[in-house]
């Protein structure tokens, strides 16, 4: 079984081929992120742009690294929700016209089951159910992993992701986007115990976390460093506000896992490459006797080959979109991300 993988919900537009679910093929990533640099953060429109001249010599190119035509594929598989909605627009739209040209299946997939599905490329000995530990630029949840395409939320952040935090905290501390591994980078320099950082706690569930007080306070440290003309030692702030993270996180987990009474942990998401949040889960899983499973660094942030990989498991379950499949920025929630036409 051969499915070609395509995303473009952020600043990269990707293209993968994936066969018998887990096998690798080809991934081709084309990123934007040093384009969008210098404005600090993705620029909306400009990704959707980049993603319509790109996505063409991308897909082409993922065919020819895996040697597969387009009539040997199974089906075609598209990041169709959450992000930017004019970048998901570009893909979802390739994506509709490849399969209506070729005849081909479509799958949607939720950008998020395809960070979980990261991990069944590197470990295929991972199987569900287990719990795994989302964490990416826009979403931090912790989640049951039913099947391969059921999911259920046990807990998720009240306001800001992980990932926010940290590139909302590098950009103050003078750091380029994308600031999570800046701040991962810094870290390695500093002193993570100099700074003493709030760890919220969200009243009425104990697995819901809440980041936005963390990334102000540190915001607010920088600026009354400023307007006293003192000097903040960004590498500490930096470790400090990794470890902070890490240990929220990873209590979180423990939690979860205690509840559930799950003995296998799985990592997901762009965050889930912070060095700081993987040796802090390592170390938990170790001490409690759980089996953790964290993607390569090369698959934590975006790319298609995840998307591939979840398209063969929603494929395998009868997943399939008609042509009027459109893509949402947000408002699909991960438990009821399957959709069947
Ligand atoms: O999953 P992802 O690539 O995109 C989304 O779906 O959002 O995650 C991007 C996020 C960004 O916030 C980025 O700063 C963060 O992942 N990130 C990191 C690291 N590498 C990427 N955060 C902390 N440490 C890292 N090493
Ligand atoms: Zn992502």
């Amino acid at each position: 079984m051969l499915i070609l993988g395509i995303e473009s919900s952020c600043d990269e537009t990707a293209a993968s081929v994936v066969e018998d679910c887990t096998k690798l093929r080809s991934s081709v990533i084309a990123s934007q992120a040093m384009e969008h640099r210098q404005y600090g953060g993705v620029v909306p429109e400009l990704a959707s742009r980049r993603h319509c001249e790109n996505i063409y010599a991308v897909v082409k190119q993922a065919l020819k690294d895996a040697n597969v035509t387009i009539e040997e594929l199974d089906g075609i598989a598209v990041t169709h929700t959450p992000g930017l909605i004019g970048a998901l627009l570009v893909g979802v739209n390739f994506a509709k016209g490849l399969a209506f040209a070729a005849g081909k299946p479509l799958i949607p997939v939720h950008h998020i089951t395809g960070h979980i599905a990261a991990n069944y490329l590197a470990h295929p000995d991972l199987k569900p159910p287990y719990l795994c530990l989302v964490v990416s630029g826009g979403h931090t949840m912790l989640c049951e992993v039913k099947s391969y395409t059921e999911f259920a939320i046990l807990g998720t952040t009240r306001d800001d992701a992980a990932g926010e935090c940290f590139d909302k905290c590098a950009r103050v501390l003078g750091y380029p986007y994308p600031g999570g591994v800046q701040i991962d980078k810094a870290a390695q320099q500093g002193d993570s115990t100099k700074y003493a950082l709030p760890r919220p706690r969200v009243a009425g569930s104990e697995l819901d976390c809440s980041f936005s007080g963390l990334k102000t306070a540190v915001i607010n440290m920088v600026h009354h460093a400023e307007q006293k003309n003192e000097t903040i030692d960004a590498p500490s702030m930096a470790a400090s506000l990794q470890r902070t993270v890490a240990e929220i996180l990873t209590e979180k987990t423990l939690l979860a896992a205690k509840q559930t009474g799950y003995k296998t942990i799985a990592m997901a998401g762009g965050v889930s490459a912070n060095s700081g949040l993987r040796s802090s889960m390592e170390a938990m899983c170790k001490k409690h006797g759980y089996t953790l499973y964290m993607p390569p660094l090369s698959l934590c942030g975006d790319n298609a080959a995840m998307i591939a990989c979840q398209g063969s498991y929603n494929f395998l379950a009868g997943v399939r979109a008609d042509e009027s499949l459109n893509a949402y920025a947000s408002g699909t929630a991960i438990g009821e991300m399957v959709e069947t036409v």
